[in-house]
């Protein structure tokens, strides 16, 4: 078959394409390799920034965001038995909001059926071809193990990490730059009431923690690990007392709860330029990836689709190819903002073994925890740079 953009891969970035396509009478198919199932029940991402909800409410995906989302002011930062209150609308007149990437997942599938937009899920052996050239296509198996070919002016790559997309492009062309973190991410849903208004980021003589969550009745919370740890030397019991150590603070106790979901995420900066080779474009976590400790992963494969259905509207619509052409510089401009302060998050919370490193790090969370105008910083960075 023949479609404008053929997309790989139905996460936040592929689905939210296709949505953002269609509304501006762009054609696009849609190929995955899980079921629809699996694609509506995987945890990720919580946080969505202030442009990231305008995004969904102009694009009319915002009813359920605006009835079950939780909009947050600020955060709060503890050090130690120290915790302080961050006031992001004071630092810089805008907020997040709690709303998790499986429910923006879920609505973008449901527009996507009422749309009769085509997703074809459960696919295998894919492979992208001639992406270089003015016919690309991508060949596969489809759910019933028959051999599909889909031709297309564009093919956008939003596999994710593990794709195929970014190996498309000849290593010869590509430059990888990258960052191994020596720690991971334990992370637990529970079936909790979160024990706090606004999340909290704790760095601890222990470690790292962060408290957050997805509704009044259930708890996500995150334990710093060493790198490489196996989910199973961790009880719930020995989760949950490593959680009240990490939280500790006079007066304020966590609440506990029937563990839902317990995974180990890897940690890791890594960024593969360019985002576009010939007629194949990437977005989302196929081109990059942040730590999570800024909560940027969701909201840069939303802001690369934004730039990218804006250029290829250009394209299709006027013949016009200005925003094509820029649209590798104009994603890596806020695709590095945000790997720095994701960076910068991430040491400033996490425990080192180097001592000096420690040091450095403690001193800069006290500067910040005491300097309202660092916090206006934080605050304009974790909210999410203007568009
Ligand atoms: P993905 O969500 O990875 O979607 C890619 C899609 O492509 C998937 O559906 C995949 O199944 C599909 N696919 C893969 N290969 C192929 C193929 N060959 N053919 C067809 N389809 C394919 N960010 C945060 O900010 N905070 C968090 O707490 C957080 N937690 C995370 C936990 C985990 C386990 C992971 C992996 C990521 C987490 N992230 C988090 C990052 C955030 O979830 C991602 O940045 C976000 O999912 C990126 O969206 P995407 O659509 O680009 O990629
Ligand atoms: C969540 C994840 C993050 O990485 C973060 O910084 C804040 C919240 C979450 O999953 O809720």
């Amino acid at each position: 078959s023949r479609t404008q953009v053929a997309i790989v891969g139905a996460g936040p970035a592929g689905l939210l394409l296709a949505h953002l396509l269609r509304r501006s009478g762009i054609e696009s198919v849609v190929l995955e390799n899980r079921s629809r199932s699996y694609a509506e029940a995987r945890i990720r991402a919580g946080i969505l920034e202030q442009g990231s909800v305008d995004v969904l409410r102009a694009a009319g995906l915002g009813d359920r965001l605006n009835r079950e989302g939780m909009r947050h002011g600020g955060i709060y930062l503890q050090h130690g038995e120290r915790r302080t209150h961050l006031d992001f609308e004071a630092g810089c007149g805008r907020s997040v909001w709690v709303y998790g990437q499986t429910e923006v997942v879920k609505d973008l599938i449901a527009a996507a059926d009422a749309d009769g937009q085509r997703i074809d899920w459960e696919i295998s052996g894919d492979a992208l071809h001639d992406v270089d050239t003015d016919a690309p296509y991508v060949t596969y198996r489809d759910s019933d193990g028959a051999s599909c070919r889909v031709d297309a002016a564009v093919i956008a790559g939003t596999d994710g990490f593990h794709g195929i997309s970014r190996p498309a492009i000849p290593e010869a062309r590509r430059s990888v730059l990258e960052k191994e973190y020596p720690y991971a991410w334990l992370g637990i849903l529970a079936e909790t009431a979160p024990a706090t208004d606004d999340l909290i980021y704790s760095r601890n003589k222990r470690g790292f923690a962060l408290y957050s969550m997805r509704s009044r009745e259930v708890s996500r919370l995150y334990l710093q690990v060493p790198a490489g740890e196996k989910v199973d030397a961790w009880s719930d019991d020995r989760i949950w007392d490593e959680l009240a150590r990490r939280f500790a603070y006079d007066g304020w106790s966590l609440n506990t709860g029937p563990v839902i979901d317990k995974s180990v995420l890897p940690m890791r900066s890594f960024v593969s330029a360019p985002m576009r080779h010939g007629n194949l474009v990437l977005a989302g976590d196929s081109a990059h990836i942040v730590p999570p400790t800024g909560a940027k992963g969701l909201n840069l494969a939303i802001s690369d689709v934004v730039l990218l259905a804006r250029a290829l509207h250009a394209k299709f619509t006027a013949n016009d190819d200005r925003l094509i052409d820029s649209y590798p510089s104009d994603a890596a401009a806020r695709l590095w903002r945000a790997t720095h302060f994701s960076y910068w998050m991430t040491t400033m919370m996490h425990v080192s073994d180097d001592a000096f490193t420690n040091e450095l790090q403690a001193s800069q969370l006290r500067y910040v925890m005491g300097s309202e105008i660092a916090q206006a910083s934080l605050a304009e960075n974790y909210t999410g740079m203007p568009y």
